[in-house]
């Protein structure tokens, strides 16, 4: 297994790349705009492709690499089914799986620090976001943030895990940079509470500034989306409404890019060919490439089978 913990010293941020083998899918888990060069050049260094891009939670103390990794790679973003992000082309819920060639991640939901933040097992570890951080827990003063749900996330969800989990963060501002549930559960001096109570009297007094980047990365993140109006003035995209009376003409094709596991939660020739996927991002990129390779007719549906859900199109299991 190919496995890197990548550091922002700007915001202490860690970034992990992670892949099965070299000239595999990669994935990487809480990306730094910065930090994209670097990201791209280890990518290559390692002859992986990157397939998928994720952040744990809606980051208020830095730009997310995730737009821009989507731009320069074609991977897939990803994220958890609360964030308000305007698009990413995959949100995942507790249960469901986070995968590449040769990896498989539990999802697990883990509220408190924001209402949007998702932990994500691989088997001997753990990436924690800012739920759990070593010998810390992620502030729960802003952000829909709430000490009461973090404590049921960390105590019922993380600390239940088997003790030799390594933990790996989303941040550390000491230099650590790995611990165990085991450890933590010993030394972490905000899990040494009796009660839930307890936990959220230390939280609240804990008054802490806001991150100086707040302001400017909040509103910035919750715009990863590709902008699927560009598709449409270019007349590459026809509306949900559209496309389901396409839909029952002959000479039509409907390409369904999502994966089997999205298909569950809910068949070319010279016939015209419309894109869809979950919320539109996957299949503006596929008419892009599409209309670069010369295929002239092809479309997608604007706003993804969200869209289509909404506008009562039927849908097929
Ligand atoms: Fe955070």
């Amino acid at each position: 297994m190919i496995f890197r913990q990548l550091f922002d010293s700007v915001s202490s941020t860690y970034t992990y790349v992670i892949a099965s083998r070299r000239g595999g899918e990669a994935l990487i888990i809480d990306p730094v705009l910065e930090k994209v060069d670097r990201y791209i050049q280890l990518v290559e260094q390692l002859d992986l492709k990157l397939v998928k891009a994720v952040d744990t939670h809606l980051h208020a103390d830095h730009l997310t690499g995730l737009g821009a990794l989507r731009d320069r790679t074609h991977c897939v973003t990803v994220m958890g089914e609360r964030s308000k992000v305007d698009v990413v082309s995959m949100r995942l819920s507790e249960g469901d799986k986070l995968t590449i060639e040769g990896v498989a991640l539990d999802v697990l939901y883990t509220p408190g620090h924001t209402d949007d933040s998702y932990s994500f097992l691989m088997q001997d570890r753990v990436f924690t976001g800012d739920t759990l951080l070593i010998r810390g827990t992620g502030r729960t003063d802003f952000q829909n943030g709430d000490a009461r749900a973090q404590y049921d996330s960390i105590f019922n969800k993380l600390l239940r895990l088997p003790n030799d989990t390594m933990i790996f963060p989303a941040h550390d501002y000491k230099g650590e940079t790995v611990s165990t549930i085991g450890e933590d559960r010993a030394f972490n001096p905000r899990l040494q509470v009796k009660s839930v109570d307890q936990y959220v009297d230390l939280m609240n007094k804990l008054n802490l500034p806001n991150p100086k980047m707040m302001d400017v990365a909040v509103p910035a993140n919750m715009r990863v989306g590709l902008a699927q109006e560009d598709i449409a003035r270019r007349g590459w995209a026809v509306s949900a409404a559209e496309a389901l009376s396409l839909a029952a003409q002959p000479g039509i094709v409907l390409v369904d890019l999502r994966e089997r596991g999205e298909r569950e939660k809910p068949r070319a020739t010279r016939k015209r060919i419309v894109f869809y996927c979950a919320f539109g991002e996957r299949s503006a990129m596929a008419v892009q490439a599409a209309q670069d390779a010369g295929l002239a007719s092809t479309a997608h549906i604007h706003g993804g089978i969200d869209a289509w859900k909404k506008a009562g199109g039927p849908l097929l299991r």
